[in-house]
């Protein structure tokens, strides 16, 4: 199983040759996933600044996680498989230019900060690397910040906003609820 932004861009693209980027990688569990299931993704851009000491709240479990060395080796080594088609970015998505991505992206996977106010500069830079008609989606549809920004990023482009419940699906032999995903087609 997917989360359901990468279910839209099986959809829009079926099996086409595609280049993305995840903007928030943590320990790689959902990376991986793109790049094993997805053999089409030629090149997935890693972007995660795994700032010392900083953290970062997920909304639906009312947690806050710190950044640790471990989780960086952990995403690192996870991800090691597949140096061929994954290229790291150790910074904020924000601060990333045409130097670090240097091509057109066919999607973007936004989970980074879920701050209003990081949210709203992912979503814009994003629209300006993501093709007209590819796919900008992320996690944790619901949360305030997340959904302020996404209505301001629609509004502004006169876009329509996608979300569905990505259910549950084993990872590491467990059972665990996938949260909500949020996608728009840019535009
Ligand atoms: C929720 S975790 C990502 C989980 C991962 N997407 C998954 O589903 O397996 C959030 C990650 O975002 C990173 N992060 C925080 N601020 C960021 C920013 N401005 N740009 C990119 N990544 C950021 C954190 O270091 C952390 O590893």
């Amino acid at each position: 199983m997917m989360r359901k932004t990468m279910d839209a861009v099986k959809e829009r693209f079926g099996n086409q040759i595609l280049v993305g980027a995840e903007v928030g990688v943590s320990n790689g569990i959902h990376a991986i996933n793109i790049l094993q299931k997805m053999p089409n993704v030629r090149m997935l851009y890693l972007v995660d600044p795994y700032l010392k000491g900083s953290i970062w709240e997920v909304h639906k479990e009312g947690a806050k996680q710190k950044i640790s060395e471990a989780i960086k080796t952990a995403g690192k080594n996870k991800l090691s498989p597949f140096n061929n088609r994954t290229r790291w970015i150790y910074k904020q998505f924000e601060e990333c230019t045409i130097e670090d991505i240097p091509e057109p992206l066919d999607f973007v996977y936004i989970d980074g900060n879920h701050a209003y106010e990081h949210v709203i500069k992912d979503l814009t830079l994003a629209g300006q690397l993501v093709k007209k008609g590819g796919v900008i989606g992320g996690h944790d549809a619901g949360d305030l910040g997340i959904e302020r920004a996404i209505k301001e990023f629609c509004e502004a482009k006169q876009i329509k906003r996608y979300g569905a419940n990505n259910g549950k699906f084993m990872v590491h032999g467990v059972l665990k609820s996938q949260g909500w995903d949020w996608w728009v087609i840019n535009g």
